[in-house]
Formats: structure tokens, sequence, C-alpha cells
């Protein structure tokens, strides 16, 4: 059940370059959430009237943190925000990562990393967080430690593999039985692809822009492989039928 209130913000702190990290007291939130689910988040400014969706990283008891990249007005106005203040949220949004009891890759790239620690908290089985980063800007591959194996890759090189976190796979020489991914479309296709040849299920999270968050709008539509039941077209709505889809369901 979703449910929308005014979050205390607990700490927020910058931990990579323009990444920053915030904890909020949201106890119904955070006793509903599943990872890979996420929250709209209300600025205060009315002239910037669209919330902005942000995943949750994970829930520590009655708080929830997000860890999100600064990009425009929005976003930059949470970033300024300190301990004590107040912002809406409304979720838990969306559906979560399906957390299956077999050996998993959870692959992220970017500030798709974040809701991929929640899912390796939740796994009870062996998996493998494989991160990948544009350099040795390596935010939150600590927080992977105690819950997984951890491997990353860096587009210059400077630590890990260098290259992609396909290559990462491939270099180590790792398999698993099923993927949990989040990132950018490049890399979601790959994965796609590479499940698709190792012939296990991926269960990607998709990103769109938008608008209500609770699929109201259509503003956030995938295109699809099926029809839809009830709009009769190939497409579904990221933040209400995702935005966790099976990879081998959405055109990427
Ligand atoms: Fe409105 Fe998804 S954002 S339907």
């Amino acid at each position: 059940m979703k449910s929308k209130c005014m979050a205390q913000i607990v700490s927020q702190t910058e931990i990579g370059r323009n990444i920053h990290d915030m904890l909020l007291k949201a106890p119904e939130i955070a006793r509903e959430a599943k990872p890979g689910q996420f929250v709209m988040v209300s600025c205060r400014d009315g002239s910037r009237i669209l919330p902005r969706p942000i995943s949750i990283c994970e829930t520590r008891g009655e708080l929830v943190r997000l860890v999100y990249r600064t990009a425009g007005k929005g976003t930059e106005e949470f970033a300024s925000m300190k301990k004590g203040e107040e912002l809406e949220l409304l979720g838990p949004l969306g559906n979560g990562f399906p957390i299956l009891e077999k050996k998993a890759f959870l692959i992220g790239g970017g500030i798709g990393i974040p809701p991929l620690l929640g899912v390796a908290k939740a796994m009870k089985t062996e998996s493998y967080a494989i991160l990948g980063y544009r350099d040795s800007d390596l935010y939150l591959l600590e927080d992977f430690v105690p819950y997984c194996g951890v491997h990353a890759a860096t587009e210059d090189g400077s630590f890990g593999v260098k290259g992609t976190v396909l290559d990462t796979l491939r270099e180590k020489n790792l398999s698993a039985e099923v993927i949990y991914a989040c990132g950018p479309k490049p890399m979601l296709k790959a994965v796609k692809e590479y499940a698709k040849e190792a012939g296990i299920p991926a269960y990607i999270s998709m990103e769109e822009r938008m608008a209500c968050g609770i699929g109201a709008c259509l503003g956030c539509v995938c295109q699809t492989k099926e029809k839809d039941e009830h709009s009769q077209v190939k497409n579904r709505r990221v933040c209400k039928d995702g935005p966790v889809f099976l990879a081998e369901e959405v055109e990427l």
C-alpha cells in the first residue's frame, strides 16, 4: 500500500560527484517497500510542480535511503536541504524485483546502482554485484561488500576491469541463474542479449521520465512485445506496470 507523508531528513551527504545520499524518516513507506520500488519526491517550490521519481536504495527500520544524482533544479533543491528539513514522499510505487532463490547477478550501471543494494540485502542465495562506473568515483561499492561478491568495471580502467559490466562477466568467467539489472539503456540491451544467450531470466528496471508516477498520465510508456490487455497497444507504463520488467517482454 502506498502512502503520502512528510518525511524528515535524518542525514544527507554527497558520496560521489553529484551523487547524494539521503536518509529520510518515513516509517510507513519503509515498512512496505520492496527492492526496486521507487518514491515520488516533491519540491517545496511551487514553480517546479512535478515530483521527481527516485528509486529506493534500501530501508533501515523506519528510514528510507535515497541515493540520487543531481540533474536539474528539482534534484539540486533536494541536495541543498539539510538534516531536520522535510520533503513530501509518495510511495512505495511500482513493482520491484522478484527475489528468487537462485544464484544471481546484480548488474548496475551509473545511477542504476542504488536500487540493487536493496536486492543484495534481500538475497538469500549466492549473488554477485557487477557494478559499472565511469571512473574511480566508486559510490556505494563498499556498501555491497557485506552482502555479496562485488566486481567493478570502469570505462577509463582506473579500477577493476576496463570496459563494461558485460566485459567483466566474460573476463571473470562468472555464471548465474538469474539477473537483476538497472542502468542505462545500452547496458540493459547488452544484459538482455547476454541473458538470452545464457538462457536465464533477466529482470531489468527501466527508467523513463515520469509525471504522475501512479499510472494515470501515460507519460512513461515503454514498448513491449505483447499487447496490453486493457489498451490493446504494445506498451506498458513504467511507473505502474514496472519499473521492473522481464527483459524479454520489453523492446529496448
Ligand atoms: Fe504517469 Fe507513468 S508517470 S503513467
